[in-house]
């Protein structure tokens, strides 16, 4: 068991290369899996919001080009119409009492989905007709149990989609050298943080690091308390790159997050996109990060930019932890 202190954000970041090995799938929720999977999937929906709805994101990119059935993520009160009884519905809350997933959950039971929890406890812990749970520990705030909800959810559907689960062990060991050697380099965590101060940050990703680019905008909102975006490639070609212009200079700064994967067509007209960014006189940022595969690159970005907010809310001296404007809104409900 990890130590990990819950009410300190820097020390529940810091876990995250020792969270990705907490949670194992259980010899009978790998039955359930391999049973309804002698049955009929017609594709796999996964419903949550915020922090517990990221790593849904991070799964679809994943798989989406090797499984022969949609996967597909809700974020919302209900679940589109098509989503029928023989699909698997996975909700994912990791205080098992967001509302909106609650809501989506019951519309598919109603609907007789087959359906698997992933939650800490709350009322989805006790809602009637759900076929399994995987519990998480509890007291951690939900966007720092990222690498304990993906790791159990990629490690599900994998199996759900007959993949060989991905063993995070190496990943793990990799992140933890990785941090050692980020703090000693000038690109450290709070290097990056102190780049982005008084700045909106936008951070831009293509392919399966569109959704790490989301995870880095939320980050950067819950943790530092501050404006940031995320827009993905190559979409913003057609739209967003028109309001990168002089208008924006003070406040706006461009964070590309590039991979080693990018298609040929990807790496170039990213490549342009910074250069005309630069020509408008843009400080943009540049992350790209050695990695052995793509989930690896993925959950490295991840972490270091999860670092990065924890330093960023240091230097504009806010909480990490607090999120009393969601709790507010959530006891409005
Ligand atoms: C708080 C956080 C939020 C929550 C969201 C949904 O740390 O990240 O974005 O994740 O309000 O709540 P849960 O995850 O409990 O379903």
């Amino acid at each position: 068991m990890v130590q990990v202190d819950t009410n300190d954000m820097r020390s529940m970041v810091s876990a995250f290369p020792n969270l990705l090995t907490e949670i194992s799938i259980t010899p009978h929720v790998w039955k359930t899996c391999e049973k309804l999977r002698e049955g009929r999937i017609d594709g796999i929906c996964i419903i949550g919001m915020g922090g517990s709805s990221i790593s849904g994101l991070y799964v679809q990119s994943l798989l989406q080009d090797s499984v022969s059935i949609p996967i597909i993520n809700v974020r919302e009160t209900s679940i589109p119409s098509y989503i029928q009884k023989d699909w698997l519905v996975i909700a994912v809350s990791y205080s098992g009492n967001t509302f909106e997933t609650i809501r989506s959950l019951q519309e598919a039971l109603k609907r007789k989905c087959k359906s698997f929890v992933i939650t800490s406890g709350g009322k989805l812990h006790s809602i009637k007709g759900v076929n399994e749970e995987v519990t998480l520990p509890s007291s951690y705030q939900p966007r720092a149990a990222l690498p304990l909800i993906f790791s159990a959810l990629l490690n599900l559907v994998e199996i759900l989609t007959m993949h060989r689960p991905t063993d995070f062990t190496n990943v793990s060991e990799k992140l933890s050298d990785k941090v050692a050697n980020w703090e000693m380099s000038e690109f450290s965590p709070k290097s990056m943080a102190a780049d982005l101060l008084g700045y909106i940050p936008v951070f831009i990703g293509s392919q399966h690091l569109v959704p790490v680019a989301y995870r880095a905008k939320s980050q950067i909102n819950e943790n530092a308390k501050a404006m940031a975006f995320s827009s993905e490639l190559p979409e913003a070609n057609h739209n967003e790159i028109e309001s990168f212009n002089s208008s924006n200079l003070d406040s706006v700064i461009p964070v590309f997050l590039r991979s080693s994967y990018e298609t040929d067509s990807m790496r170039k007209s990213t490549d342009n996109l910074m250069q005309i960014y630069e020509e408008e006189g843009f400080p943009l940022l540049k992350l790209a990060i050695r990695s052995d595969s793509k989930i690896e690159e993925m959950l490295m970005f991840t972490f270091y930019l999860d670092l990065v907010s924890i330093e960023l809310a240091e230097l504009r001296g806010v909480n990490p932890l607090s999120v009393d404007k969601i709790t507010k809104l959530k006891s409005m409900q």
